[in-house]
């Protein structure tokens, strides 16, 4: 029987000098060990200086290291071992962890860091059982340089009277890679008893106008699929560097500032990052094979908090924006492809590459068809018992089929004998009968569409798009547009200057593969500000696909990369480096 360790104490000075962090973590382990039981936790690039279970040390053996396990450390226990010490330190090119020069931050005058354990990567700087299989309650010591500010997804334990050191505790059992640490010149505004936000100075008060409907987003979640069961719920917005929308770390989502777009138009990534607090954190994919039922789940609930709080309309717009991006990957991944499934095949692929329009949209589409077909109030009663019966535990996909059989279709077999899980889950593509999301607002952009091609003035029936119009439209436009329509849309509709990111993104997208001239220095500043992969890859791509592009995709990304987190580095590289 594999012995495994559920609490982990770990005490780390974070190094801005030498970008490493060093110290110790303990692993409490769930049972005494027999003599010469092995304990394997898995490392990616970490020096180990010593391994004890109290003062007598132990031996141990690291793996040969492989690029997308990293190697496993294999310590060798005696008859009654029930806590084992690690010392070491990470190297400065651990990929869990960005290191931050005070040039790269909002604010210009601390250093920062931050980590992003999803999928595997928490392992480059904290030796741990890496697999979202396992859990652990956890308590953690920061040691900081002075006037700095560390946080952690977890309870703050800390004491005012000790300087530069920061505590934290985990209550709830958590997989590894939701472990999450950061720290830099940040502050801290309550939104309302249990959320606020921590943000540089210079972002903080927007941040707090920008998410002020949170609260209200969580009580909504809680009275559609139960309490929320972390305590607090506050966010962090990172750096711009950040490569993600937003990450789901418990108690404290880690967000982009490219969320700040000055009239929370927006903000349903936090409907998604707080639904994680449901689908994900507290029912959690067993492997990464099966996550779409991290994320899959996480759209359909994020779109039922959205249409709680603004409306039918605005879920549905940002549903159909769904549908599009997806349809956009099946074609990408081409009919067949085994990537579409939504049972996912990594086998030897990194983990990472379970990321994909396919768990989520196609995951989302799903959960809409089962609610559809049995109507909400019993796919609402469903969900909320099965968020409550498999708290704090893993799923699989096929667990959960047999879950859904006995707890949903045995209630209405008129409804499941209309339902074909296979079909969706062991299929590629999607099922002719996936829902399809209905907008007017969108019928009258896709109207205006028609005007604009015409050659009629769309101006004013523009005024009052919100950002979800605007993306829609530009998706839908057709390409390669003309120079004269692109100067018209840029000057008369206002689209050069506007300077929410997603607009920015799919505009700037549309202007490359329109081939459109004198947009590099707009093209420079976006790609140089913003760290966001979602935002990046398209417009990269974009200009990669054109050959009148690539010298200066190529000088941008030369300019940009020291910036760009490495996940971001390692997509982009292959082409570009
Ligand atoms: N959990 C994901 C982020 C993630 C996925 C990290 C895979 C590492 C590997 C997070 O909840 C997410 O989905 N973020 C989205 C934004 C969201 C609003 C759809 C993103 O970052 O784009
Ligand atoms: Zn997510």
């Amino acid at each position: 029987m594999a012995l495994n360790a559920t609490h982990l104490r770990f005490d780390l000075v974070l190094d801005f000098g030498e970008h490493i962090v060093r110290g110790w973590v303990e692993h409490e382990l769930e049972r005494a060990a027999k003599d010469d039981e092995t304990f394997v936790v898995q490392t990616r690039g970490l020096d180990i200086e010593a391994i004890r279970s109290g003062h007598d040390s132990r031996e141990f053996e690291m793996a040969e290291p492989n690029p997308i396990d990293g190697s496993d450390l294999r310590i060798r226990l005696r008859q009654g071992d029930r806590h084992i010490k690690i010392e070491y330190r990470s190297r400065p090119d651990a990929w869990g962890l960005q290191w931050l020069s005070p040039g790269q931050t909002a604010g210009g005058k601390q250093p920062f860091v931050y980590s992003q354990g999803e999928t595997n990567h928490n392992r480059s700087w904290l030796p741990c059982q890496d697999d979202p299989a396992f859990r652990a309650t956890f308590d953690a010591t920061l040691r900081v340089p002075a006037g700095m500010r560390a946080v952690m997804a977890a309870e703050d334990r800390s004491s005012a009277t000790e300087e530069r050191v920061f505590r934290y505790h985990m209550p709830q059992p958590v997989p590894a890679y939701l472990i999450a640490l950061a720290a830099g010149d940040l502050r801290f505004r309550p939104m309302s008893e249990r959320t606020g936000v921590w943000a540089e100075p210079n972002v903080v008060d927007l941040a707090a106008w920008e998410f002020a409907d949170t609260e209200a987003m969580m009580q909504a979640t809680e009275e559609l699929y139960g309490p929320y069961r972390w305590g607090r719920y506050d966010l962090l917005v990172l750096p711009p560097s950040f490569p993600l929308g937003g990450m789901e770390n418990p108690r404290l989502t880690f967000a982009t500032p490219t969320v700040l777009a000055g009239d929370r138009s927006l903000v349903s990534l936090v409907a998604h990052e707080l639904a994680h607090s449901w689908s994900g954190n507290l029912v959690t994919n067993a492997t990464w094979d099966d996550f779409w039922l991290n994320e899959g789940f996480t759209v359909y609930l994020e779109r039922r908090v959205i249409e709680a709080i603004f409306g039918r309309e605005r879920s549905e717009m940002e549903a159909s924006i769904g549908r599009s991006r997806l349809q956009a990957e099946l074609a990408r991944l081409g009919e067949g492809s085994r990537d579409s499934w939504l049972k996912g095949k990594l086998a030897g692929r990194a983990p990472d590459d379970s990321f994909s329009e396919i768990p989520y949209e196609k995951g989302y589409l799903f959960l809409r068809h089962l609610e559809e077909n049995f109507g909400r109030k019993r796919f609402d009663e469903f969900l909320r018992a099965y968020f409550d019966r498999h708290a704090f535990e893993t799923m699989d996909t096929e667990r959960f089929v047999v879950y859904l059989r006995e707890e949903l279709f045995s209630l209405d077999t008129g409804a499941a004998a209309r339902i074909d899980p296979d079909a969706w889950i062991y299929a590629p593509d999607l099922p002719p009968e996936a829902p399809r999301a209905q907008s007017t607002a969108f019928a009258s952009v896709e109207a205006c569409i028609v005007r604009l091609r015409e050659g009629a003035d769309i101006a004013s029936a523009t005024n009052a798009w919100c950002s979800q119009e605007w993306v829609f439209f530009l998706r839908h436009l057709p390409r390669p547009l003309e120079a004269s329509t692109l100067s018209a849309l840029g000057e008369t509709l206002g689209l050069d200057a506007k300077t929410n990111a997603d607009i920015r993104c799919e505009w700037l997208r549309l202007c490359v593969e329109s081939g459109r001239g004198g947009i590099e220095e707009p093209l420079r500043a976006y790609l140089g500000s913003v760290g966001r992969k979602r935002f990046l890859q398209p417009i990269y791509d974009a200009m990669w696909a054109r050959e009148e592009f690539r010298f200066l995709a190529r000088e941008i990304y030369a300019m940009a990369r020291p910036m760009y987190h490495v996940f971001v580095r390692k997509i982009l590289d292959e082409k570009l480096g």
